[in-house]
């Protein structure tokens, strides 16, 4: 079955046909067209929700064409998956609405989909894994995005379970909100990666928080409260060392944090099969760190190259394709969900 996925739920306008067999074990992606806002919101140091609608309605058009001309035209579609939630109420609406208009104009099958289930699904496109190979089912997967950070264990395409989320900031909200702070850019994630590269990451102690307890929850808003204390009293430090050592101590309290619970949450479950997913799992320490402790520890490490990991419409197909094939259906009745309960079976 070839799925047209479509994604608007955040700053990216994407859209993809991905070919997948009905048992799942193939999911070779035939297009996978993204068109992004970074410019648009970079000025705010954030995404600015009325913004990112109106780059949507501007962008959905020629992103489904060329994502449809690539894969050979209408006729290569046998049908729809569009993220339904959560996410941005307006930017949801506008994929939504385009995915109904399509769906009636050409008479196809389409389904709504839960963009963190794309996210949790996205090792399975036939795509080059950076560790390891696709996962089988069960595993235990870490979704850390600009919106979202949790532990999820799944156990099928549907049986998804929430095992732990963070109480306050997403793993990248506070890489960003760091950036911001010191005048590096938006998006955060990808220049404190950077930087962090040549710097020592012990050099400045910042907070390790939920570290001592049992439960699979994160915080990371103190994070970004305890570099803003220490560059009220050491200033931002100017390009070079300084700056290196910083980054990567930042790095290394949000990555040290992730890698320790994503293996708890494996050793908790009995599942020794760890998966890494979402922007923040583009993350060059993140993914040795996970690589190297999961090793250590006897259990596998999944871990997509950095275009599945990152907003892209290809997991959304995919992840569509899983419910089309279980028979569900959406019809023109479908609404956008701005919250859709992480763990909760997508419906
Ligand atoms: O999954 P994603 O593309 O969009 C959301 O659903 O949020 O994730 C974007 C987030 C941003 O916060 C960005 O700073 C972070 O992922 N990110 C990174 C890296 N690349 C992107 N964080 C750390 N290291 C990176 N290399
Ligand atoms: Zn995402």
């Amino acid at each position: 079955m070839r799925v047209l996925g479509i994604e608007s739920s955040c700053d990216e306008t994407a859209a993809s046909v991905v070919d997948v067999s009905d048992d799942l074990s193939r999911a070779t992606v035939l297009s996978d067209v993204i068109a992004t806002q970074i410019a648009v919101h970079a000025p705010y140091g954030g995404v600015v929700p009325e913004l990112a609608s109106r780059a949507h309605l501007r962008a959905i058009s020629p992103v489904i064409k060329q994502a449809v001309d690539e894969a050979g035209g209408w006729s290569a579609v046998d049908a729809l998956a569009v993220t339904q939630g959560p996410g941005l109420a307006g930017a949801l609406l506008v994929g939504v609405q385009c995915a109904k208009a399509i769906a009636l104009a050409r008479s196809l099958p389409m389904v709504g989909v839960n963009h963190l289930q794309g996210h949790l699904l996205a090792a399975f496109l036939d795509r080059e894994m950076v560790v390891g190979d696709k996962p089988a089912f069960p595993f235990v997967a870490l979704v850390a995005s600009g919106g979202h950070t949790a532990l999820y264990r799944v156990d099928s395409p549907s049986a998804i379970r929430e095992l732990g989320a963070t109480r306050d900031d997403a793993a990248g909200e506070a890489f960003d909100k760091v950036a911001k702070l010191c005048g590096l850019g938006y998006p955060g994630g990808p220049v404190i990666d950077r930087l962090a590269q040549k710097g020592d990451p012990t050099k400045i102690p910042m907070p390790r928080p939920m570290r001592a307890k049992r439960s699979l929850e994160f915080s990371f808003s103190g994070l970004k409260t305890a570099v803003a204390q220490w560059v009220e009293v050491h200033g931002v430090p100017a390009e070079g060392a300084g700056l290196e050592d910083l980054a990567a101590s930042v790095q290394a309290a949000i990555v040290d944090t992730l890698v320790r619970k994503l293996v708890a949450a494996c050793e908790r479950e009995g599942v020794l099969r760890a998966v890494l997913s979402g922007g923040v799992a583009a993350n060059k320490t993140l993914r040795e760190q996970t690589k190297r402790t999961c090793e250590k520890h006897g259990i596998t490490a999944h871990v997509p190259p950095a275009k599945s990991c990152t907003d892209n419409a290809a997991m959304i197909a995919f992840a569509g394709a899983t419910k089309l094939i279980a028979g569900e259906r959406a019809d023109l009745t479908m609404e956008v969900r701005t919250t859709w309960s992480p763990g909760e079976v997508p419906r």
